[in-house]
């Protein structure tokens, strides 16, 4: 049988990103993450489609040579069409749209939420076996989106929950920046949350229905605990940003696990995975193994290369579709917001 070459880009938000896999297996990875945005705390999305710009060329010409392959072996392009930012996701969707062209090869559209839930079925070589089966429930939390899903198949996924408001990363990075710690706030927080008592604060925690989130309440309560803490102690964040960050965390990690235990209650699926950037939390991943030992689920925690955006999951996803022989016409526009 012929080999598959799918190369797969991801530039739906900040990182431009190009993988090559041949038959499933990952050959190369590379991302171009963008600290420009570290000087305005937060995404400036001009500034990120620039980026993109610049970076898109290098980064896809780089995983080519790194997967040791020529462009023309190249079987299809498997693109993120969206959800994101609009300016990053047309470089990468215009870009693999002239490859596809030039090279007269298929064309994969992959939904970015999609992309990240099946990052589990990223592998490295040909013996790695390590991913769940059907069905599973994959908690899919990053700066954008705090989902429950039931992932029937690979091409079969229903949303059981999902925020209403913010995204747990969204609350993260918030509270981060009211603290004044640095952009992104995740990797901060779970870094100072190392060092400090997570119950040495409590933080309002939503009282929804169903297996919905609510992260908007815990965000003030955090703003005005803290409004009325400087109050008495000018310094009290410097003072106590270790224990602040770990009962933040902690309160987040609560919510998130709370409302998969109750989806893992109801329909019965014991295998249980973790996705998307807020994935890369200490305090959430020990949450999981705690939830093994405690209630005999079988997690799946993805490498850390594979939690935060990236061309892998794009690419993984994109060579399950050629299976399929699902294709994306030419025309096919990029989405910011989720529609398909
Ligand atoms: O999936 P992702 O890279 O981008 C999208 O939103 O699609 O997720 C980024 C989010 C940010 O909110 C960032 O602060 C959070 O993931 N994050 C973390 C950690 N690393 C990244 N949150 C908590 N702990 C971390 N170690």
């Amino acid at each position: 049988m012929e080999d598959i070459y799918i190369l797969g880009i991801e530039s739906s938000c900040d990182d431009t990103s190009a993988a090559v896999l041949k038959n499933g297996v990952l050959l190369s990875n590379v991302t171009a993450s963008q600290a420009v945005h570290e000087a305005y705390g937060g995404v400036v999305p001009e500034l990120a489609s620039r980026a993109h710009q610049q970076n898109i060329v290098p980064v896809v010409d780089q995983a080519i040579k790194r997967a040791g392959i020529e462009k023309e072996q190249l079987t299809a392009i498997a693109f993120t069409r969206g959800p994101g930012l609009m300016g990053s996701l047309l470089v990468g969707v215009n870009f693999a749209k002239g490859l596809s062209q030039s090279l007269g090869i298929p064309l994969i559209d992959v939904n970015h939420l999609h992309g990240h839930v099946l990052a589990h079925f990223i592998h490295e070589s040909e013996d790695d076996h390590t991913e769940p089966p059907f069905p599973f429930l994959c908690l899919l939390v990053s700066g954008g989106n705090s989902q429950i899903v039931r992932v029937n198949a690979y091409n079969d996924m229903q949303i059981l929950g999902q925020t209403i408001d913010d995204a747990a990363g969204e609350a993260i990075d918030k509270c981060s920046k009211v603290m004044g710690l640095g952009y992104p706030g995740g990797p901060i927080i779970d870094r100072l949350a190392r060092q400090g008592n997570p119950d040495a604060y409590q933080f309002a925690k939503p009282n929804i229905s169903g297996y919905d989130y609510s992260f908007s309440g815990l965000k003030t309560s955090f703003l005005y605990s803290l409004r009325d803490w400087i109050k008495d102690d000018p310094d009290f964040i410097e003072h106590h940003k270790e224990d602040l960050a770990a009962s933040l965390e902690k309160t987040i990690v609560d919510i998130l696990m709370k409302k998969l235990r109750l989806a893992v209650k109801d329909t019965g699926i014991k295998h249980v995975a973790v996705a998307g950037g807020v994935s890369a939390n200490n305090g959430l991943r020990n949450a999981f193994h705690d939830h093994a030992r405690r209630y005999g689920w079988t997690v799946y925690i993805p490498k850390f290369s594979y939690t935060t955006d990236n061309a892998a999951m794009i690419g993984i996803t994109g060579y399950f579709k050629y299976q399929d022989k699902d294709f994306c016409p030419i025309d096919a526009p990029a989405f910011a917001r989720m529609e398909k």
